[in-house]
């Protein structure tokens, strides 16, 4: 994603510079928008890393459960992909 599509999109930090630009509020500022950026990466990081850590620790103990997951990502999403988000509800 480049300069132009990050500043066009409808994604958060896109959105946050447009009301810096609109001048409405003081609270819409660089500074705010670096602040919250960095808080949602330091938040994402960790919590993510371990739930993952854990998840394969477990399955890694419990073949059978693993065996049956892969059957579901298999009859679901098949090898030629990655799963999206539209995959859940099936
Ligand atoms: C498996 C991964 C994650 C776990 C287990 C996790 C867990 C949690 C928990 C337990 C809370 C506290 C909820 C509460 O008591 O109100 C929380 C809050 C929060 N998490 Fe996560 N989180 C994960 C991923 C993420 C990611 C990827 C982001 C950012 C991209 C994120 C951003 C936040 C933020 C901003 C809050 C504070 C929300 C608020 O202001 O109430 N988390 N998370």
């Amino acid at each position: 994603m480049d300069d132009e599509e990050l500043r066009n999109g409808d994604n958060f930090t896109a959105l946050f510079l447009k009301e810096i630009e609109k001048k409405e509020s003081p609270n819409f500022n660089m500074d705010q928008l670096t602040a919250m950026i960095f808080d949602l990466f330091v938040a994402g990081m960790e919590t993510t890393s371990s739930t993952l850590t854990a998840g394969v620790n477990l399955i890694s103990k419990h073949p059978e459960v693993q065996r049956r997951m892969q059957a579901e990502l298999d009859e679901v999403v098949g090898r030629e992909r990655f799963p999206t988000c539209t995959d859940m509800e099936r």
